[in-house]
């Protein structure tokens, strides 16, 4: 095991430093100080040769001004929250509409879009931690935030959330890696097969927004309860499809009760690369890169639509306009925790 620090860029003025973690296996991950973004994750294929299976920049510039928020660290509220509005105790908050001007999306990049700082490190660890003042974009609650990566010698990235208001808020942190399991110049993920542990997921308005119905997997596009190429179905004729470009949908994970499950997983045949997620979450939003656009990632190369997937662990979209869903309504001083796994293997 090993943490190693370096410059990573400098933005207006302030330092960013990456860390990068390696393990006795020799997988190791990187992640920057700014919007705690993991950065690459080197890890093994078929051939024991390592393969950096995240999408993004290799360069602080391309984070800053370029980004689809490829490895960031979301919040306060990750995902949509629709109208840009919601309300708390009777009291109505107005958000930034960076949407379309009519939904809040990511907490129009807060979170994702500030250097963090760094916490602690140890030899198989980083943490970084930040904080934000009541009412910026609208949203309430002086919040103090903490994110911990870490490398197991299982070949586990584990994600550990912490967060703390002065007032009673909505809190829903992700992380919003894009995966390429054959590594970013293995073009589209059309042909990764996928799994996610959901018989329900949330259809969508045309603002993205679910309206409080779950609809069953079953017999539709979105049953992934046995593995299935992302590619078989994508081009369907739904309109639940259609709306988003793709899949750009919440799952609702089955059996959620707080504790660590696995809710998705990821085979390349090309690479062999497996990739499981568990997550102590209810709902991973399986987003398929549809607005990549061609904008220039690694090594120089355009990341185009569909050479990234992501799952996002998270609480439903717009929870806090869905009484129905399951709660992230944190009172004041109530410390919201979360955590998330990567495991990667080969086969
Ligand atoms: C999320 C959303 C997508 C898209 C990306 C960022 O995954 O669900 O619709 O906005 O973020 O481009």
């Amino acid at each position: 095991m090993s943490t190693e620090k370096s410059l990573f860029g400098s933005y207006n003025g302030t330092d960013v430093n990456k860390y990068t973690i390696k393990n006795c296996r020799g997988m190791s991950f990187s992640v920057i100080e700014y919007g705690a973004t993991l950065t690459n994750i080197f890890a093994p294929d078929k051939n024991g040769k390592f393969v950096d299976v995240l999408v993004g920049f290799d360069d602080l510039d391309g984070f800053v001004e370029r980004s689809d928020y490829q490895g960031m660290t979301v919040g306060p509220y990750a995902n949509r929250i629709g109208g840009a509005k919601f309300s708390i105790d009777g009291r109505e908050y107005n958000l930034t509409a960076n949407e379309k001007g009519v939904t809040s999306l990511h907490s129009n990049g807060e979170l994702s879009h500030k250097v963090w700082k760094y916490d602690s490190s140890g030899e198989n660890y980083v943490s970084f931690t930040t904080d934000r003042r009541d009412g910026v974009g609208g949203y309430p609650g002086n919040m103090n935030f903490t994110v911990k990566f870490t490398l197991t010698d299982d070949n586990k990235i584990k994600i550990e959330y912490r967060a703390v208001s002065d007032k009673k808020t909505y809190i829903n942190l992700t992380n919003h890696s894009y995966f390429n399991l054959s590594g970013f110049a293995g073009g589209s993920i059309l042909d990764t097969k996928i799994k996610i542990d959901a018989d329900y997921f949330t259809p969508v308005d045309e603002f993205s927004i679910p309206k409080g119905k779950l609809k069953e997997v079953e017999g539709k596009a979105f049953d992934f309860r046995e593995f299935h190429k992302i590619g078989e179905r994508i081009e369907n004729d739904c309109r639940q499809l259609k709306n988003t470009h793709g899949y750009d949908h919440n799952f609702c994970i089955n059996n959620y009760d707080g504790s660590l499950r696995k809710c998705a997983e990821a085979v390349d045949e090309k690479s062999g690369i497996k990739l499981e997620v568990f997550t102590t979450l209810p709902g991973v939003q399986f987003y398929t890169g549809n607005f990549l656009n061609g904008t220039i990632g690694k090594d120089g190369k355009p990341m185009k639509k569909r050479t990234g997937f992501c799952f996002e662990t998270q609480y439903y979209p717009d929870t806090p306009n869905n009484p129905s869903f399951p709660s992230c309504l944190f009172d004041a001083g109530q410390e919201y925790t979360s955590e998330t796994c990567y495991l990667f293997s080969a086969e």
